[in-house]
């Protein structure tokens, strides 16, 4: 075998050979690797490293093996990963000379390189993914602009807010998601192949050449860093751990909204169970499962932390162990991330129960207190202690906060030791009205209307620009 007839005197066990194979993992790395032996070899011939009829006939190999895919890969036990299989295979046609391919390259820069070309690639994939869902949530959100709805703070009711608020708020998350994966991607895409084992090599090699060749931005500047650093890994499974907490909280929200106690969603039929007894029951199972795959992801990155936090420089072959959890990763997400989107997607509001909610629980109280500020010029602290009494009493009286009337909160306030206020009793509806409430809250970032066509405008925008690039 081309790797161990010198130094070894005898194969693995076979034990030892699958124990420390990372063929499974490297099939998605299969392109990849054909890309970087092409690049690599391209720039050998075009330096006059290695002989011009042997590049070629290299070259040519390697286009063949990406014809026929990686099916045609011999893969006997002593193969301990695809960089040996494809470099077998270009010898079974090339014969002996295909070792030239290796002139200046070790696995270790070959196995970085292919990494980091898959994982933009995948990085992509799932910005896309991301964007389409923004989108159709935008779209969604469009139809809620004026539906009021119940904002929660300790999951309490706390503030009205419209439906189109709450989604876009899921939206802006999505956007953060999105975006720092592109960041990611700028410490992703660059070049290791030319460090070799870990010092470069003393043949004249082209690095800017094989770094246009490969469509990297640059090359690592240091040849140790080139082989060893995986932190690019740790950044992009952290960045998909953020997308599936945030989708994992559109799970809990829509668990908890379908049930009785909320009644303010109807989730699709085609994203729910019923019990083997209990006939009556529609359950949410899909959010919930996928709620729980989410986490599998913060798994992968505290192992992907852990089995790098105590590696000395330069390679060490725990680094194979890392890949196969940067692709679950990817994986994962993209799943949970697809299921979650559809789901929400397919959500029906029921607005009326949206809105009888806003009412209760004088959702609309600090508005009252923010008219006493504004109209008669007394301190916040002074009118939240009024509303706050108001509030005690109108519940004790069972009292829904448009009831309470200006007159009601001037006895109050006298009862306080305080001067009557003499509220226009129309600002005193119309604050506690939960629609005029929200469209009462025009700065940028708030629930009115106009305020949150602006945010959907902007983001619509991003997406247009995001496609386009
Ligand atoms: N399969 C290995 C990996 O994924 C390739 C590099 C092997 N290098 C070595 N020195 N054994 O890391």
């Amino acid at each position: 075998m081309i790797l161990r007839s010198g130094r070894l005197d005898k194969e693995m066990t076979d034990e030892a050979a699958e124990f420390t194979s990372s063929l499974e993992a490297d099939k998605e790395i299969f392109y990849a690797d054909i890309k970087c032996n092409y690049a690599h070899t391209l720039m050998l011939k075009e330096e006059k490293i290695i002989d011009e009829d042997i590049a070629d006939n290299i070259l040519h190999a390697l286009l063949k093996l990406k014809e026929e895919g990686y099916s045609v890969l011999n893969f006997d036990p002593s193969v301990e990963d695809i960089h040996m299989a494809i470099e077998n295979y270009v010898t079974d046609i090339v014969g002996p000379n295909a070792g030239f391919m290796h002139t200046a390259k070790s696995r270790n820069d070959q196995v970085a390189t292919d990494i980091r070309l898959v994982t933009r690639e995948k990085i992509k994939d799932i910005q896309n993914d991301i964007l389409d869902f923004m989108d159709e949530l935008v779209d969604m959100a469009s139809n809620y602009k004026e539906s009021v709805f119940i904002g929660f703070t300790h999951l309490q009711h706390a503030q009205p807010i419209t439906i189109a608020h709450h989604l876009m708020a899921h939206v802006q998350a999505l956007k953060r998601d999105y975006e720092r994966l592109s960041d990611t991607y700028k410490r992703v895409n660059l070049n290791p192949l030319g460090s070799a084992a870990m010092t470069t090599t003393s043949f004249p090699i082209n690095r800017e050449l094989t770094t246009k060749l490969l469509g990297f931005d640059g090359y690592l500047e240091n040849s140790m860093d080139g082989v060893a650093s995986r932190d690019f890994a740790i950044e992009a499974i952290f960045d998909l751990s953020s997308l599936c907490t945030n989708l994992s909280k559109i799970c809990e929200e829509l668990i908890l909204w379908s049930t009785y106690e909320f009644g303010v969603i109807q989730m699709d039929d085609a994203y729910c169970s019923t019990s083997s007894i209990m006939p009556q029951k529609k359950n949410p199972d899909v959010a919930e499962v996928a709620r729980s795959k989410a986490t599998r992801v913060n798994g992968e990155l505290v192992t992907v932390l852990t089995m790098l936090k105590a590696l000395p420089y330069t390679y060490n072959r725990d680094l194979q162990e890392i890949t196969p959890h940067l692709w679950y990763s990817f994986e994962q997400s993209k799943a949970v991330l697809s299921i979650v989107s559809k789901m929400l997607l397919s959500v029906k509001f029921n607005e009326d129960r949206c809105l009888e909610l806003a009412g209760k629980n004088f959702a609309t109280a600090t508005d009252l207190a923010d008219i006493m500020v504004r109209e008669r010029k007394i301190p916040f602290r002074t009118a939240h202690k009024i509303v706050g009494r108001v509030v005690n009493e109108a519940t004790a009286q069972k009292m829904e906060a448009t009831d309470v009337t200006s007159g009601f909160v001037d006895d109050i306030a006298e009862e306080l030791g305080f001067d009557k206020l003499n509220l226009p009793e129309n600002l005193v509806k119309n604050a506690l009205n939960p629609l005029e409430n929200v469209k009462m809250r025009q700065v940028p970032g708030g629930p009115a209307p106009e305020m949150v066509t602006l945010a959907m405008d902007n983001i619509k925008k991003f997406i247009k620009e995001e496609r386009s690039n």
